[in-house]
């Protein structure tokens, strides 16, 4: 397996070698390697930019197990995304509001948010609220009123399609160089009707696996769910990504486990690995991210890396890439979401030919 320790190491000689070509100064001590870390991400804006994906990816963030990652993959694949160009829309579907605390976002009750537009007569657009971290980057927040939609949605006509229609809507109202790169959804730890709107509105599934004992127990129910939507709901859902958090280390179960789920899952698991690092956990309790709280610290820096692979996996994706959404020939599959050479994203269904006539 790929030992974090050593792509660190190596991103580390990479930039003693540029500091050293520069005629900077002793580069050797920890605190300037950490300096000049937080300097490339806090002037993200000044590198080279992650590649738009071929069409809007709307990546649902799922596993029903509490507590592995999923919210804070969610905000810092958010706002990496966001610092390195891409317009990124995240979008809490959790009642703990976790995503909006962790972003700065105001989510108290009575808050316009995403209960609103699926239990609601609101509008994804109506409920979308600017953050701190980046203009690229928008969120539209959850609130306790969440709690409720799992029972107040049984009785509401194509529950399960609740998110996707809002999320269509909203994309299909914003001019095309307005609209998001990346859709990020994060769920809450269940399997229950907020889940399942997210599974069904989601092209892709990216599953955070912490590197922990029992970090696979539940991982064949969530496939089996995805399998059951892909089958009656949404048959362009697919797994695409799987990302190890929390990983230590020290420990050997942390590689035992790392092994296994590369094993399991092959490519689909991304190179980069996220360590457990406090500056992570910190970071919520002031309402930012780790890359904007401590830009040099490990979490930060793999964070970005993780989402560079997830950015550069998204740029081959073509149209083609959504399984078993058919659309008549020579046009995109139904639903296909692309985007133009210059960055525009047009609305799904729209194919690039189309778009350039
Ligand atoms: N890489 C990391 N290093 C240290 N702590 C971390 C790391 N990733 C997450 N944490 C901490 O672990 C806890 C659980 O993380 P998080 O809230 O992202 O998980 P979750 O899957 O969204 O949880 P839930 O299922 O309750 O929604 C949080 O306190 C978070 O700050
Ligand atoms: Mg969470």
């Amino acid at each position: 397996m790929t030992d974090p320790g050593e792509r660190l190491r190596s991103s580390l000689a990479a930039d003693q070698s540029s500091a050293a070509a520069s005629g900077v100064g002793d580069w050797d001590s920890p605190i300037a390697m950490e300096a000049l870390r937080a300097t490339r991400v806090l002037h993200a804006a000044d590198q080279e930019p992650f590649p738009a994906p071929g069409r809007i990816r709307v990546i649902t963030i799922a596993n029903q197990k509490g507590g592995v990652g999923k919210t804070t993959s969610t905000v810092n694949l958010g706002v990496a995304l966001a610092l390195y160009g891409l317009r990124t829309l995240v979008i809490d579907l959790d009642p703990q509001g976790n995503t909006s605390t962790a972003l700065g976002v105001e989510h108290t009750v009575g808050t316009p948010s995403v209960y609103d537009a699926l239990v609601g007569d609101r509008t994804l657009s109506e409920v979308v609220h600017p953050t701190t971290a980046s203009p690229n980057l928008l969120c539209v927040p959850a609130t306790i009123d969440l709690a409720g939609a799992e029972i107040e949605l049984v009785s509401v006509v194509a529950r399960e399609h609740r998110l996707r229609r809002a999320i269509e809507a909203h994309i299909h109202g914003l001019p095309a160089d307005q609209r998001p790169h990346y859709v990020l959804i994060d769920c809450p730890p269940s399997l229950g009707l907020l889940t399942l709107n997210a599974l069904v509105a989601g092209d892709e599934v990216l599953i955070p696996i912490q590197c922990e004992y029992y970090a696979l127990e539940g991982l064949g129910q969530l496939l089996s769910n995805i399998d059951l939507v892909r089958a009656h709901l949404n048959p362009g859902i697919t797994v695409r990504t799987i990302l190890l958090t929390m990983y230590d280390g020290r420990t050997k179960l942390a590689d035992q486990v790392a092994d296994e789920v590369r094993k399991h899952f092959g490519d689909l698991v991304l190179t980069a690995v996220i360590p457990r690092n406090v500056r992570v956990s910190e970071a919520p309790g002031y309402g930012q991210s780790v890359l904007t709280y401590d830009p040099g610290s490990r979490g930060s820096t793999s964070y970005v890396e993780a989402a560079r692979e997830l950015a550069q996996r998204g740029a081959t994706l073509g149209q083609s890439d959504r399984p078993g959404a058919p659309g008549p020939p020579g046009s995109s599959p139904a639903g296909a979401l692309a985007v133009t050479e210059d960055g525009a994203v047009p609305a799904r269904g729209t194919s690039r030919t189309q778009e350039s006539q």
